[in-house]
């Protein structure tokens, strides 16, 4: 009798559930994975610089470099050959004014890397920036207010130049147009103009989502378009919002987005994953942005974090979260890192 009692109390006591058996193989955890990464997800950006035979490291991003035209045949033969399919560029121009009228010249730095671009791999997607914080001599996003010493971007005058740098680089062949200022009626503006220039089958993606971030620090040295006074809190978002992401995803969707995108990303998931939720038919983009990147490089060189695992974690927890495409700067090394996995 007290060998019985003895027995029945065991089992009780031991799991009927045991997680562990789908996890015992790495062939098991394959099988039931639900969430995956590819190369298709993966959007590289880029730093096109003016000049001749320059190639200049960015040394808070290691592994980036800011490229003058001449570097990019190399450039792009190597993304091809990773299979990565698009690549978001940023151009610095040699001259700089307050209104950034490179940005909309025929002539200006973007213009004649979409160009070359498209004539050295004519499949491969090419997203535009449309922005004005590299071009402007005083790093803002936009034409200021007439006031002097204010650092304050005029939202309206800035909308109709935004429209002539849109339709700028739609002509010299972007493929899709990614305003990322936070100018209210940004996209509203691009969507009239591209139509009426003939560019109605070029999509824009939009950075609805745009948090006043910290993260932006190396960017601001890879892209030289640091303001030169004052801050972007008053377009950019309070990292205390949330509510207030899905009023400007729903803004954007009424002007004409095409495609939306949060940024940054990881700091972020809560953000993506309700956009995604509100907005399931809308392709929705991830930005896992230079800071993020500089973060796990730099843990990395001290020998703190492993780079490869910790960048697949962050990239994979993205996509889990919501996001149908991330644009990283681990997109090279990753698209080997995703083949070895195969
Ligand atoms: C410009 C722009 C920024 C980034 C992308 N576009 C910087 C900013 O808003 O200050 C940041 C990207 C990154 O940090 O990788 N509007
Ligand atoms: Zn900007």
């Amino acid at each position: 009798m007290v060998m019985t009692k003895e027995r029945e109390v065991r089992s009780l006591m031991l799991p009927k559930n045991r997680a562990r058996r789908l996890r015992r193989t790495a062939f098991m955890r394959d099988l039931i994975r639900e969430t995956h990464l590819c190369v298709d997800d993966l959007v590289l950006p880029l730093f096109i610089r003016h000049g001749q035979e320059v190639k200049s490291a960015i040394t808070s991003m290691p592994g980036h470099y800011q490229l003058s035209l001449d570097q990019l045949e190399t450039e792009i033969k190597t993304i091809m050959a990773l299979g990565i399919k698009s690549v978001l560029l940023f151009g610095i121009p040699s001259h700089k004014d307050e209104q950034g009228s490179d940005s909309f010249a025929e002539t200006g730095i973007i213009q004649q890397a979409i160009r070359y671009i498209k004539q050295l791999a004519p499949e491969l997607l090419v997203m535009a920036d449309t922005c004005f914080c590299e071009y402007t001599d005083h790093g803002h996003c936009g034409v200021l207010v007439n006031s002097a010493g204010s650092f304050e971007v005029d939202n309206d005058k800035t909308l109709t130049l935004l429209a002539k740098q849109a339709v700028a680089q739609a002509k010299a062949g972007a493929d899709i147009i990614a305003p990322s200022g936070m100018i209210d009626g940004m996209v509203l503006v691009i969507r009239q103009a591209l139509d009426e220039a003939g560019f109605s089958h070029i999509p824009i993606l939009s950075y609805a989502v745009k948090y006043a971030s910290a993260l932006y620090g190396p960017f601001r040295e890879a892209a030289e378009g640091a303001p030169s006074g004052g801050d972007r809190k008053n377009h950019q978002m309070d990292p205390a919002n949330a509510a207030e992401a899905l009023k400007e995803a729903c803004t954007d969707i009424e002007e004409g987005a095409d495609m939306l995108m949060v940024k940054p990303a990881a700091n972020y998931l809560d953000i993506i994953y309700r956009i995604k939720h509100a907005y399931p038919d809308i392709p929705l983009g991830a930005y896992h942005v230079s800071g993020e990147y500089a973060m796990i490089k730099a843990a990395a060189a001290k020998g703190w974090l492993d780079e490869k695992t910790a960048a697949l974690e962050v990239l994979i927890s993205i996509k889990r979260a919501g996001a149908d495409f991330i644009i990283n700067y681990f997109a090279k090394d990753m698209a080997l890192w995703l083949q070895e996995r195969h």
